[in-house]
């Protein structure tokens, strides 16, 4: 049985913890431009990171039971969705490419929308990495385009790249693309989903199970809820997330906690600790 202080200590291993081995996982809550630098190597980087400009001024919604205003209209409603972070710069993204090319030992795979996904290409390339592949990932269930002037997103795109030299995976030659339902609040349950850009665990469980191995170091900086986290944790790899918001921060820390004593978000939250599993 793990103790409860077991439990809260883990809430606040460091990155030195996980790298070591002494930990499985750690979240650092913090802009990660300061805290990459000090982080020495990993094996894989996984990260779903702000959206371009675009993307984050034209996001929409079609809930209506969150607009009181128009809650009971019956025509199909759309609301600009306020996505909670800033939009990605392009000074920013040069700059994670340049950190993943000089310490990420495996492969780095970046999220975003299918448009961006050439500048992610360029700038990976620029800092030296092996660029692959660019992935897809199939939203089932995304919103459509609510003007129909055009055709709405399918996909996000995931810009797959490695370090020069000799590169595995575990998806022999299966195709660069998964398929798998957006992350909507259930239904009737408002708030069930805790990250309003949460990423499917399906997908995540996923791409963290081809693209590294048991006991691999996988990092997302910007780990938001933590999904890729929770994904590693469930496969026997050790993670390090990095979350600007310190809820988001929280909630990641709340979810690993969750994953490794085999309990639930709620229970973590509730002051319940469920006590199985190995540390
Ligand atoms: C697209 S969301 C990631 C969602 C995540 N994949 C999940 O499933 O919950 C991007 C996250 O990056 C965080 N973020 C933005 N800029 C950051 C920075 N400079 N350093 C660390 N986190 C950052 C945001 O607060 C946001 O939670």
């Amino acid at each position: 049985m793990r103790a409860a202080s077991d439990w809260e200590g883990r809430m606040n291993s460091s990155i030195a913890d996980v790298v070591e081995g002494r930990s499985s996982w750690c979240v650092i809550t913090g802009d990660c431009r300061n805290i990459l630098p000090s982080i020495p190597s990993v094996d894989v980087a996984i990260f779903d990171p702000p959206y371009s400009r675009r993307v984050h001024e034209n996001a929409r919604t079609s809930r209506r039971r969150d607009l009181p205003d128009v809650a009971e209209a019956t025509c199909r409603t759309k609301r600009r969705v306020e996505i909670g972070f800033e939009h990605l710069h392009a000074a920013d993204r040069r700059f994670i490419a340049a950190w993943c090319a000089q310490s990420v030992r495996r492969w780095t795979l970046a999220f975003s929308d299918v448009e961006s996904s050439l500048l992610w290409r360029l700038s990976f390339q620029a800092a030296g990495l092996n660029y692959r592949r660019t992935g897809e990932w199939d939203r089932l269930g995304g919103a459509p385009q609510f003007n129909g002037l055009e055709p709405a997103a399918a996909s996000e795109a995931i810009t797959i790249c490695h370090r020069k030299g000799r590169r595995r995976w575990n998806g022999g030659g299966a195709p660069a693309r998964w398929s798998h339902p957006i992350v909507a609040n259930r239904l009737g349950q408002r708030n069930s989903r805790v990250h309003e850009t949460q990423k499917p665990l399906g997908l995540m469980l996923d791409l963290v199970r081809l693209f590294s191995d048991p006991g691999d170091v996988v990092i997302d900086p910007f780990c938001g809820s933590g999904t890729t986290l929770v994904a590693a944790l469930r496969l026997g790899r050790r993670a390090i997330g990095i979350e600007l918001n310190p809820a988001h921060a929280r909630t990641a820390r709340e979810r690993c906690a969750a994953e490794e004593t085999q309990s639930t978000l709620q229970a973590v939250r509730s002051g319940q600790i469920a006590l199985f599993g190995n540390a």
